[in-house]
């Protein structure tokens, strides 16, 4: 029997992964769900920390308390070793990302019914773009947290590496495969040659022609989207009596999943309150003192998520934003998502063109693209994705198990 797991640390979702007796099986992490949504509340009232989706539960039935999503963009950055407060209380990231991980190695062995100490975590191309050193420092907090809740073996593989090798484990003849997974945090891409006898292979390093990453994902979606619909009704873009521009800062960090917290500290508090006093919409600025007040800034994110993905199929979407003073049910339609991430579309695009390039690979070569990661069902990024490569057929692999899966196999053919 396998003692070893895949783990897929994701951005937005977890899931962890073993091999019985020859197909990776994904476990059940919260209620029978085989994905864990990477989040952690600690509740303050009953000083007990949430995981997943009962975390989100309690954060929006209103418990005092501090809510973290995206734990994995703070990897390599200098944020990892700063804190959050409630209540009198220090609430260090470090420390709540491996109370995360902990409860992830717990529940999946609760689900398997024994202990795992050996795992193979995924990991993106590039924790950190252009920055090899912030990258290897990534990668070593993940592995110290990794160790510090109980695993004694620990190895990486990449992530579309691990979507490769599922996608494989499906494929009866050889194929040149471009893999696109599209997480929350981060967009990768591998190009492989895949075949049924590759995979019996342990040295895959001839099949890989080249690998490529962004660190732009679903959030950064998110966070475009809100800057262009919803910050604005909060006075972003507004002016002051002296007719500057009201300060941004303050609604980059609202609309950015890791750093909303960052809007309730006192220094922000502070600069908030002048800010109200000079502004010319003192309406606009007086709701975002109460949004703040309110300590709603998740669930205006989760506002904004929630209408990105309706725009995944429909043309438009209405936010019911009813917990801002007042109400406002704000229409936005796809053609203003389209226009706010085309940024974020072209750096993608640009980082597969150059993947192709290294690899020396002719577009037309490339036999079949698969999509994985939430974030795939971005239209306007999966049309041009795939116009990078015209003549290759499209998959949708399983957008938010194929990675885990992958590693899976990667830690049976790895630990055994
Ligand atoms: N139908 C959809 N259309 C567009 N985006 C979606 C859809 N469903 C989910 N998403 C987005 O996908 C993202 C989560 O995808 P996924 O679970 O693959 O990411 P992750 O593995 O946690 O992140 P990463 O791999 O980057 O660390 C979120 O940003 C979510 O909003
Ligand atoms: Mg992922």
């Amino acid at each position: 029997m396998a003692i070893a797991c895949g783990v897929d640390f994701g951005t937005s979702n977890s899931t962890v992964g073993w091999v019985q007796p020859g197909q990776p099986v994904m476990l059940g992490l919260e209620d029978g769900k085989v994905t864990l949504p990477s989040v952690v509340f600690f509740n303050a009232d009953d000083e007990v920390v949430r995981y997943g989706r009962a975390a989100l539960a309690d954060y929006l039935a209103g418990y005092e308390g501090r809510l973290m999503r995206s734990m994995k963009s703070l990897l390599g950055t200098s944020l990892m070793e700063g804190q959050t407060e409630v209540a009198g209380r220090a609430l260090p990231f470090r420390t709540l990302l491996a109370q995360f991980i902990g409860e992830l190695k717990h529940r999946a062995e609760q689900a398997a019914g024994r202990e795992f100490s050996s795992a193979v975590f995924g990991r993106p191309v590039h924790f950190i773009d252009d920055n090899p050193v912030h990258d290897q420092l990534a990668q070593d907090t993940l592995e110290q947290i990794a160790r510090s809740v109980g695993y004694k073996d620990v190895a990486f593989q990449f992530e579309p590496i691990a979507a490769a090798f599922d996608y494989e484990s499906q494929i009866s003849r050889e194929e040149l495969v471009l893999i696109a997974d599209i997480g929350g945090g981060t967009s990768d891409f591998s190009l492989l040659r895949l075949s049924p006898q590759r995979a019996a292979k342990v040295e895959r390093r001839d099949d890989i022609l080249a690998n490529g990453g962004v660190h732009i994902g679903g959030t950064d979606f998110d966070k475009y989207l809100s800057l262009a619909s919803v910050m604005p009704l909060l006075g972003y873009g507004s002016r002051l009596r002296n007719n500057s521009e009201v300060p941004s800062s303050y609604y980059f960090n609202l609309a950015t999943w890791h750093t909303i917290n960052q809007a309730y500290t006192k220094k922000a508090s502070l600069q908030l309150a002048d800010l109200l006093r000079d502004a010319a919409e003192q309406d606009k600025l007086q709701r975002l003192q109460n949004l703040i007040d309110d300590r709603a800034g998740h669930w205006l994110a989760l506002q904004v998520e929630q209408g990105k993905i309706s725009l995944s199929d429909a043309e438009q979407a209405v936010l019911e934003l009813d917990r801002l003073a007042p109400p406002v049910a704000l229409e936005i339609t796809r053609a203003q998502f389209d226009a706010a991430s085309e940024q974020l579309v072209s750096s993608v695009e640009n980082t597969v063109q150059a993947l192709l390039r290294d690899a020396g690979v002719a577009p037309d070569a490339v036999d079949t693209v698969f999509f994985t990661g939430g974030s795939s069902g971005v239209r306007l990024l999966r049309e041009r994705i795939a116009a990078l490569v015209p003549t290759a057929r499209r998959v949708e692999g399983d957008l938010f198990g194929s990675i885990g899966a992958g590693l899976a196999l990667d830690a049976a053919r790895k630990f055994g």
